[in-house]
């Protein structure tokens, strides 16, 4: 097998060296009055002349307002003047909830999935169907991000938010790949569960032609359809991947955190839930925006394209519901869920200005709310102060 030095040093040093050793002679016969000959009756060369210092020339700065969600035409590098105050506040809120997946005592958890009657199997299902599709679901909504939606977005804060939330899918990814290796599950069944299981590959094979959409390197925005193309990847991912597909199994988790069962990956997620729910109203600020300065686009058949896909959003997880909970589980059943996603499904509705699909729906799991809003308050598992604050959100006195 070759090295490193067997590899590249012959290909670039002999290479290299020769060239510079011929430029090298050859620079003193060159005289800087050969090129720009000097002689009295020789006008200077314009070039050489000194010139009047340059103006700014102000009437080139950006004005906020010509800023536009999509198709703008100011400067993507120039993050100010703000003109959506709301993408920089929730990049400084994500920022102020930073944390990282070391940080949460696993300890607990490993002792109970060693111990033999410390689940059940119906138990033990449940959290390897969960982590299945988690493990590679945030890999899904990063490549979504950074390949996909970021470029075709043309306002720098919200690009700015996007580049802390494909961090953000980064730390969860590494979230569930700690717990899985924390408990010492098969990491090849987990990882190819999204292949291998069919409740898992239906949500997966749901969203898949809305990240190819956006990441075809052929895509571009500008016109009614691909801008409708666009807004309709935005709600399928904000609404129905980060706001509908993640719902049962944060509430599965969650529910065996509640009574006091792998209380570790309960904690994670609880961390995870927070952040995505911010990811989830921010899609929704950036969808609504969009809406906003394309009115256009919000035509009567593409609203109901969308309410389809949100029937179609529902039942796949309902069925992943049924597949992770076969017999009910945790004092859960499939059919609770029922309620519970058309009651989610009728919020995000609602968010981007649809109608409510469902009657009369309620929430089933009043306490999944509170899950959310964890400011300033002890973790629910009491294990560590939920607040986190970093750097520059710290108080230095
Ligand atoms: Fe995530
Ligand atoms: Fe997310």
């Amino acid at each position: 097998m070759l090295s490193w030095d067997d590899e590249v040093a012959p290909a670039v040093a002999p290479a290299a060296k020769p060239a510079f050793d011929a430029i090298a002679p050859a620079a003193p016969a060159a005289s800087v009055t050969a090129l720009h000959p000097v002689a009295a009756d020789v006008a200077p060369d314009p070039a050489l002349v000194a010139q009047p210092a340059p103006q700014v020339d102000k009437a080139r700065r950006m004005n906020a307002a010509d800023k536009r969600i999509i198709n703008g035409n100011t400067d993507v590098n120039q993050l100010v003047p703000f003109k959506y105050k709301w993408a920089w506040d929730k990049y400084l809120a994500g920022c102020a909830n930073h944390w990282m997946p070391q940080e949460i005592n696993m300890q607990r958890d490993i002792e109970l999935w060693k111990s033999p009657n410390g689940l059940t199997d119906d138990e033990r299902r449940l959290v390897k169907r969960n982590l299945g599709f988690f493990v590679t679901a945030d890999s899904l909504a990063a490549n979504n991000i950074v390949l996909g939606t970021y470029r075709h977005i043309t306002a720098p804060e919200c690009r700015q938010y996007l580049l802390r939330q494909a961090f953000e899918e980064a730390i969860h990814t590494h979230a569930y790949q700690y717990i899985t290796e924390s408990l010492g599950l098969d990491e090849a069944e987990i990882f190819n569960a999204y292949h291998e299981v069919k409740s898992i590959r239906d949500k997966d094979e749901f969203l898949i032609p809305f990240i190819d959409a956006l990441t075809d390197p052929l895509f571009t925005t500008g016109t009614t359809i691909n801008d409708q193309k666009l807004l309709k990847s935005l709600i399928v991912f904000s609404c129905l991947m980060e706001g509908l597909f993640f719902y049962v199994g944060f509430a599965q988790i969650l529910a065996l955190g509640r009574q006091n069962k792998m209380v570790g990956a309960a904690e994670q997620y609880q961390y995870i839930l927070r952040d995505e729910s911010m990811h989830c109203n921010f899609g929704i600020d950036l969808v609504n925006t969009i809406k906003m300065e394309n009115p256009h686009l919000w035509t009567p058949e593409f609203r109901d394209e969308i309410k389809a896909l949100f029937f179609t959003a529902v039942e796949l997880e309902y069925r992943y519901a049924e597949d992770t909970m076969p017999r009910g589980v945790l004092g859960l059943n499939a059919p609770m869920f029922k309620g519970y996603l058309r009651f989610i499904a009728n919020r995000r509705a609602q968010q981007i200005g649809l109608e409510a699909l469902f009657d009369n729906e309620e929430n089933p799991f009043p306490w999944m709310s509170e899950m959310i809003d964890l400011k300033k308050e002890r973790n629910f598992f009491e294990t560590r102060v939920i607040e986190y604050q970093t750097g520059g959100a710290l108080n230095w006195e």
